[in-house]
């Protein structure tokens, strides 16, 4: 594995400084390619959550009222210097996330300055609307920010998803206090340093904690306004319930199993490079968006997972840092622990067949780090805690289906509604499914990851609220008043 040297002085962003932990408590962070310790960083308390939402309080006033154009205008500024520093940004998430730097960290830093280049770009549609009341009335409404957005992150997309509320929230006059994950600290900080040089202090404060005492302290302090919060749906509960005490509105963007249909009529190579793309089998999987439950038509069924079986054995799992490695590692040991108990679990039923993959290798260089086979498992049920739980890694299972309302309804019969794929050269039979399928976004015939501009979120157990888009952020991070005017006042 290559090594890369990472800057030494790793800080958190309050209040414009670069600073410690109030406890000077650390915390190691782990390169899962090798496990080896690539950095210490601030491990925030309770203490550092009042300081930072008091910076970023602080910074309310004056940031709501800096004209919408201006504050676009720093952002695009963000935006430019990331464009500059892509690489060392991307270096970066590969070496904490185990993410190949071909296949997902660089196009996650290039996604990231985008972000701010779009949001950075909408800062002057945040209009409101008049009512036609009458001549003698006008009835007008504001687009007003909420106040301290507190934002909370997972590790598999961390930069990106980070500019996904950062960018947003600032761009509609909020101020931030975000907390990035224990695991993948590093490029947020890095972002975090581009931040503090460009905007001004307390506008953006950055923390680097554990979820149970920083990221509790954050979801619970009274000087926040609006909670947005991505990851896991028991972690998405606590924070509902935490914003339900201070009736705080909350954006969640939670997990999911989503399926993926095929028709008859596309048992071809175009569906099965797509079925692969919507698997995220170069995230390793840890995304929400995973096509993880393989719905094939029984006619196609054996023949289509020889092809499957073919292609996903030809990815390349290595060093997430050399250029030819499809697929990097999964993010730590717990959950690299939790991917191999499913595998263990398929394998152990008599009655579940495995096409490729298995447990993970445990010899030569592989071995070294967190590194999970591309696992397929045939002629599952959908009842199987296989096909029900989110695994967060490359463990797919292949269902049979034989009419399309029973497909339908195995594909719903789901606590979680966030993506769903359909395969069909049939647009009228595809797009019915799509139609009928309960999730927050359905792609036909392709599989790639989200785009900008897309109101994006879940459904049921998959989340609340959209982010992604211009909707999704006037949505998000706004609220609006109305202020209504009597024309007609008599003579003085
Ligand atoms: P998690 O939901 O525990 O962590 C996500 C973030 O929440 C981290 O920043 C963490 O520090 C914080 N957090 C944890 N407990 C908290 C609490 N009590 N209060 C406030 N913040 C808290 O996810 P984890 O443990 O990393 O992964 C577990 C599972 O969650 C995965 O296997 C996967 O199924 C799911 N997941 C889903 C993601 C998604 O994008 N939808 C992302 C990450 C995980
Ligand atoms: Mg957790």
């Amino acid at each position: 594995m290559q090594d890369v040297v990472l800057p030494t002085a790793h800080k958190m962003l309050l209040a414009g400084e670069r600073v410690d932990s109030a406890s000077g408590e650390t915390f190691a962070v782990e390169n899962p390619a090798n496990r080896t310790v690539i950095a210490h960083v601030p491990r925030a308390g309770a203490e550092d959550v009042d300081r930072a939402v008091a910076a970023a309080s602080a910074a309310f006033p004056t940031w709501r009222l800096v004209p919408a154009r201006e504050r676009g205008k720093l952002l695009l500024k963000v935006a430019e210097v990331l464009e500059g520093r892509i690489e060392e940004l991307a270096r970066t998430i590969a070496t904490e996330t185990g993410n190949a730097l071909r296949t997902q960290a660089r196009p996650e830093a290039t996604l990231t300055a985008d972000i701010f280049r779009y949001f950075g770009g909408l800062a002057s549609e945040i209009k409101g609307e008049t009512l036609p009341l009458g001549e003698n009335v006008l009835s007008y409404s504001r687009r007003e920010p909420i106040g301290v957005v507190g934002a909370i992150i997972p590790w598999n997309a961390p930069v990106l998803l980070a500019a996904l509320k950062i960018a947003p929230a600032l761009s509609t006059g909020n101020t931030v206090v975000i907390k990035a994950a224990e695991d993948a600290p590093l490029g947020v900080l890095m972002m975090a340093q581009v931040c503090q040089e460009l905007l001004p202090p307390g506008v953006l404060n950055v923390l680097t904690g554990y979820g149970h005492d920083c990221g509790a302290a954050l979801s619970q302090h009274p000087g926040i306004r609006k909670l947005s919060f991505t990851g896991s749906t028991e972690v998405g509960k606590l924070i509902m319930k935490a914003a339900a005490d201070r009736l705080v509105p909350v954006s969640l963007e939670l997990g999911g199993k989503s399926p993926s249909i095929v028709f008859p009529d596309a048992n071809e190579d175009w569906a099965v490079s797509g079925i692969i793309n919507a698997m995220r089998f170069t995230r390793q999987s840890q995304s929400c968006t995973a096509g993880s439950r393989l719905f094939l038509h029984a006619s196609i069924f054996d023949e289509f997972l020889d092809k499957l079986a073919d292609k996903t054995s030809a990815l390349k799992m290595g060093d997430p840092l050399d250029e030819s490695s499809d697929m990097g590692t999964i993010i730590n040991e717990k959950q690299f622990r939790k991917v191999c108990g499913y595998v263990e679990e398929g394998l152990s039923r008599a009655d579940a067949r495995l096409v490729i993959g298995g447990l993970p290798p445990d010899s030569g260089p592989l071995s070294e780090g967190w590194f999970a086979r591309p696992t397929i498992f045939a002629d599952a049920s959908n009842d199987w805690r296989l096909a029900r739980e989110e695994i967060f890694g490359p463990v797919l299972v292949a269902i049979r289906w034989e009419d399309e309302a029973q497909v339908v309804r195995m594909a719903n019969d789901s606590h979680y509604g966030l993506a769903a794929f359909v395969w069909s050269r049939d647009i009228g039979q595809a797009l019915r499914t799509a139609h009928r399928v309960e999730a927050g976004w359905v792609q036909v015939n392709q599989g790639v990851g989200q785009v900008l501009g897309q109101s994006y979120g879940g459904t049921k157990h998959s989340g609340i609220g959209r982010e992604f888009s211009l909707e999704g952020m006037l949505d998000s991070f706004t609220q609006r008043k109305s202020v209504t005017v009597n024309l007609d006042l008599p003579a003085p």
